[in-house]
Formats: structure tokens, sequence, C-alpha cells
């Protein structure tokens, strides 16, 4: 098992398969796409190695996230790649479901157990505002295919923002009422790209957290494996609330995932100074040696993020590393 000089185990891999995104989320890409490389993102090839390298190490869990994942045609094969691979128990992806009633049956097919789709607005002007794009009733549509499907987790992520969904709490709260679902408040992270828009728009999760425990729902007990996130449930409801705040005391005490971009770097924390490339390994298809150095490279991990400080390392928006 990978273990790092803090004694934190990684047993989770988050895979990005590329980072173009189709939407303009004001936090992550207001201004759309821009490509600064040549797009070599990893192939089918590549991809399986580094399962196959992970899950010897110990992971046994990948996320495929993007940008948005389910640009790549080839998104079905992936899943089942790395669900095929000895020693994975769980596949999941994070997408912002622009296509989800027509894509879920093809991830479904290929084995996914795990679906986290980003909704920060369930109304559908403000969703349009935030995302620019006019997507809100096909994702919910998708959604309740999905919530149908007795095998497949489903969660949603929201990033918290003070102008555009803070006041929208009662409304999230209704609609997980009678859906299985996990909905997960995110503190808007700042990234090299968005420091105005992180200061005008940052609220913190301590206030959603003071308000459902004032309401009667009641923190779940943390597995030891689980992440960062905090996660409440309520008797009158099916869904929870799970809450990510970074910016809170001992967030990276409970690290449990290692990162690989897109263009084949490790990446120790969302916010390190660098990634580390991979790929020359990758190209001698030597899976002990990426081992090895992945190992080593484990060493430098740092015991948290430094964004108090505001360093957001190499990280310039999400998109770049898929969160
Ligand atoms: N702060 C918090 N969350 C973010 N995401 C993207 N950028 C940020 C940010 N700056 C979220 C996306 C998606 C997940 C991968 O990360 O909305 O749900
Ligand atoms: Fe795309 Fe996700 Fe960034 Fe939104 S947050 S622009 S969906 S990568």
């Amino acid at each position: 098992m990978l273990t790092d000089t803090f004694g934190r185990r990684f047993y989770y891999l988050r895979l990005s398969i590329t980072d173009v995104c189709n939407f303009r989320c004001q936090y992550c890409l207001p201004d759309g796409y821009q490509c600064d490389h040549d797009r070599k993102f990893l192939t089918l090839p590549e991809i399986k190695l580094f399962a196959q390298t992970f899950a010897k190490l110990g992971t046994e869990k990948i996320r495929i996230t993007g940008g948005e994942p389910s640009l790549r045609k080839d998104l079905p094969d992936i899943i089942d790649t790395c669900k095929q691979t000895d020693g994975i128990k769980k596949v999941a992806i994070t997408t912002n479901g622009f296509k989800l009633p027509e894509h879920l049956p093809s991830w479904l097919e290929a084995g996914l157990d795990a679906l986290n789709v980003s909704i920060d607005s369930l109304d559908t002007n403000q969703f349009k505002l935030i995302t620019g794009h006019n997507k809100l009733n096909t994702i919910l549509d998708g959604l309740d295919t999905a919530f149908a499907e007795e095998n497949l987790t489903v969660k949603i992520n929201t990033v918290l923002m003070r102008q555009f969904n803070f006041g929208e709490l009662e409304r999230f709260l209704a609609w997980i009422k009678s859906r299985p679902v996990s909905l997960r408040f995110i503190e808007l992270m700042q990234t090299g790209d968005n420091a105005t828009f992180f200061g005008e728009q940052h609220v913190r999760g301590e206030t959603i957290k003071e308000y459902l425990l004032k309401t009667g729902w009641l923190p779940a007990i943390k597995d030891k494996t689980a992440g960062p996130a905090q996660e409440f449930y309520h008797p009158d409801y099916v869904g929870k609330i799970g809450l990510i705040m970074p910016y809170s005391k001992d967030f990276c005490q409970s690290c449990n995932r290692l990162r690989i971009s897109s263009l084949g770097k490790l990446h120790l924390c969302l916010f390190a100074e660098q990634g580390h490339d991979l790929r020359p390994l990758l190209a001698e298809n030597d899976a002990d040696a990426i081992a090895d150095r992945i190992t080593a490279l484990l060493g430098d991990k740092k015991v948290s993020h430094f964004l108090h400080e505001k360093l957001t390392g190499a990280t310039k928006h999400l998109s770049m590393l898929g969160g």
C-alpha cells in the first residue's frame, strides 16, 4: 500500500483523461477552454498501464476526471479497462453530465460503479449563467435514470458561491428529500486564474454545517478510509449532504488520493508546485519502474496544501487536473 511520510494511505487514484471542457463554469473556465499544448492525452494502453501499476501499489478505486471526460469518445473503453484491472474494485467518473441520458447506458455497460455530476444551481437560468450552457433539464433527466440503477452510487457536486447559489440551500435540500443521492457542497477554492472571483464568492462551508446541525441533520460516523468530505444525514431525507471544506483545519489529514494528469504527470496534491512526468517511463512499458518512481516521489508529499497562504501551485484552474 502506498503510504506517505505522514502515515496517510493512498488507495484512490484520480485519473484525468483530457483537460478539454465544453462548459465555462465561472470559477474554472469563464472564458471557455483554451489549449496550450499539443493535446497528446493519455492513450488507452497508457491508461491500462497506469491502472495496473497503481493497482499493484494497492489502489482500489479509480475516478476518471477531465476537463470533461465524456468528450473522449473512448470513455466507455477507458471505464472498461480500469474495471477489468485486477485489484480495482470501483470505477467512478466526475462529469458535467451534458449528455447524461445518451451516455449513461454505455458507461453502465462498461461497469461504472459511481457517478459524480456537477450541478451548481437547480434554477435553469442560474445554471446557464454559471456554466454557459442550458443543460440543467437534460442533466436532471439523466439523473432520474441513474437513481433507478441499484448498483450505481450517485453524488452531486455543488460549488458554493455567495452570489450564485448560496441562497438556494433550501431548494437543494428539498430536491434531495426523496432522491437517493449525496449532494456535496464544495467550498470554492482559489486557483491561479480565479483570484478575484474567489475573493468575491468564497463562502465557508461551516455556515452550512451550522444550519444543518440546527435543523436536525446529524453527522455520519466517518469510515477510516473515507476522504475529506464530512457527511450528514436526516431521518426525513433519503438523500445525504456532504461538505468538502478545503479551508477547514486538518482537511488534508484524511487525504487518500493521488492524481494523474491527462498528459501523464503525477500530482501529489491538487495544488502541488508541479506534476512529475511519468510518460518517459510509460514509453518503456515497465510497470515496476513506474511503481518505484511513484513510491519514491510520494516521499515528497507535503502535509497539506498552502491555500491559506494563497499559494495555488501549478493549478491555474481545476479543468487541468479534474478537481
Ligand atoms: N473550487 C471548488 N470546486 C471546483 N471545481 C472546479 N473548480 C473548482 C474550484 N475552484 C469542482 C467542479 C467539479 C469538481 C471536479 O470540482 O465543479 O464538481
Ligand atoms: Fe468544465 Fe468542470 Fe471546469 Fe465546469 S468545473 S468548466 S464542467 S472542468
